[in-house]
């Protein structure tokens, strides 16, 4: 352990771990969240029991919500901001210090995930038109080609044994070859942004063990220095994609330092695909175990982008995000004071029966199922969004039109991440039909 990365974990980790440890053996519900690895497994009836202590439960970590009207009032109000470690109080930003400078991850500044406007406006302004509802669209078509590759080599490789990691071949592969693609990044190196992109999730969570930490500093660092050499190469010779544009914004239109160029070009590539494995992963687990909702969708092939909606709101990707009180203000009946935090529970919001009857039905033809906030609200939106959904439509759909008796060969894992939920590996039995399957209507 080199001692500034030891006090960097110690303040952001190390000291919550700890805290929280005490808790959890206090019985305080907030430490369960974090900590807990039946929580971590299936967190659903715990968000019951939180849903029932009230609209805003005070814990002892935060305040926290899976009431979702509660967790809509928050992330849409100017009141509340980005959690920021340079928020912290006293004696962390003390040890903070000390640290040295952390490395550039998602949730730290300049992310655009943990700054709050004008700057997160400027950042957001650059890239928000490639993501457009419109531009997607016109990728149908690729995306399409590119998960029929896929799938091809999965029945080419059949010959070597019926089984297969549907996670290694196909659900991480399909976003992380579309997000190098937009981005203009080589393809060739998707497997290596995999695993970078793998570390880089884990500095989502809080109370990380010193292993994961030091994994989460290397990998970010790693993925850190090869996007400064793709600058450089880019440089040379600038290209029609978002990288190029990028870096024309550094280069030419000073309107980004290389810090905030840098940090922007690494959380597209990553929450690329860092968060739609998870989306195509849970989804083919679902329908895998509901064959009933997989017929309805074959005998109506219109209801798969609802389908992915229903994914969306039952196995949400991402889990749950966090807001800072900017100033004194009040929710939910509670008055809150400047500096509170509150964790905003996404997967909790969407098994609201308030809003979703029977919320713990996995039901395709759900008619509210678009209301989930599985892509958060205001101004953080997921700048993905269309993007996901279109890769989470062509990409579930292509794969049980290819192969309609998939079926699961053993009990799928759990990634060990909290914030983002999904599956390292799932491994199926692919149908004994492969070849001639394509005209079935899926
Ligand atoms: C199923 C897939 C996805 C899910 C569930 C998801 C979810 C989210 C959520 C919940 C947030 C906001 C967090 C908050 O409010 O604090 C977010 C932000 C963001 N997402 Fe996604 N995302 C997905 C896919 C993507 C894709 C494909 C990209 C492509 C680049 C992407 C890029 C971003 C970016 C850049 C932000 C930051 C936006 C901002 O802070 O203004 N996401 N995403």
């Amino acid at each position: 352990m080199t001692l500034r990365r030891g006090i960097r974990w110690m303040v952001r980790h190390g000291l919550v771990r700890r805290t929280v440890q005490r808790q959890m053996r206090a019985g305080d519900l907030g430490s369960r969240l974090m900590i807990d690895p039946t929580t971590r497994e299936d967190p659903f009836p715990y968000y019951d029991e939180l849903r029932a202590q009230g609209r805003l439960v005070r814990t002892g970590l935060a305040l926290i919500s899976a009431h979702y009207d509660v967790c809509l009032e928050v992330l849409r109000s100017p009141n509340f901001g980005q959690m920021r470690l340079d928020r912290l109080p006293g004696i962390l930003q003390l040890g903070r210090k000390l640290g040295g400078n952390p490395v550039l991850g998602p949730i730290e500044p300049p992310s655009m995930l943990a700054v709050d406007p004008p700057d997160h406006t400027r950042y957001r302004k650059l890239v928000t038109r490639a993501f457009s509802a419109r531009v997607i669209a016109t990728m149908r078509p690729r995306v399409e080609q590119i998960a029929d590759e896929l799938l091809d080599e999965i029945t080419r490789s059949t010959s070597r044994g019926p089984a297969v990691d549907l996670v290694t071949r196909y659900a991480s592969l399909l976003p992380a070859t579309v997000i190098a693609e937009m981005l203009g990044a080589p393809v060739a190196m998707r497997r290596q942004f995999l695993d970078w992109g793998a570390g880089a999730a884990l500095s989502l969570d809080i109370g990380l063990s010193y292993r994961d930490f030091r994994r989460s500093e290397r990998d970010i660092t790693a993925l850190h220095r090869w996007m400064l050499e793709h600058f450089a190469v880019i440089r040379r010779a600038p290209r029609d994609d978002i990288l190029s544009t990028l870096l024309a914004a550094h280069d030419q239109g000073d309107q980004l330092t290389l810090d905030e160029l840098s940090s922007i070009a690494m959380l597209l590539l990553a929450a690329g695909f860092e968060t739609t494995v998870n989306l195509l992963g849970n989804g083919a687990v679902l329908l895998m175990r509901h064959p009933d909702q997989l017929e309805v969708l074959r005998v109506q092939p219109q209801r798969w982008a609802g389908a992915v909606e229903e994914v969306l709101r039952y196995e949400s990707p991402v889990q749950r995000t966090g807001r800072l009180a900017l100033r004194d203000t009040e929710v939910a009946g509670h008055r809150l004071t400047a500096g509170a935090f509150i964790v905003v529970l996404l997967g909790g919001a969407n098994r609201d029966p308030a809003v979703f009857p029977d919320p713990h039905r996995f039901d395709v033809a759900r008619p509210e199922a678009d209301q989930n906030l599985a892509f958060s609200s205001g101004i953080h939106y997921c700048i993905g969004a269309a993007l996901a959904r279109l890769e989470g439509e062509v990409g579930l759909r292509a794969l049980f039109r290819r192969f309609p008796d998939l079926a699961l060969t053993g009990t799928p894992h759990r990634s060990p991440t909290r914030v983002l939920r999904g599956y390292d590996a799932i491994p199926v039995r692919l149908s004994s039909r492969t070849q001639t399957v394509t005209s079935v209507p899926l």
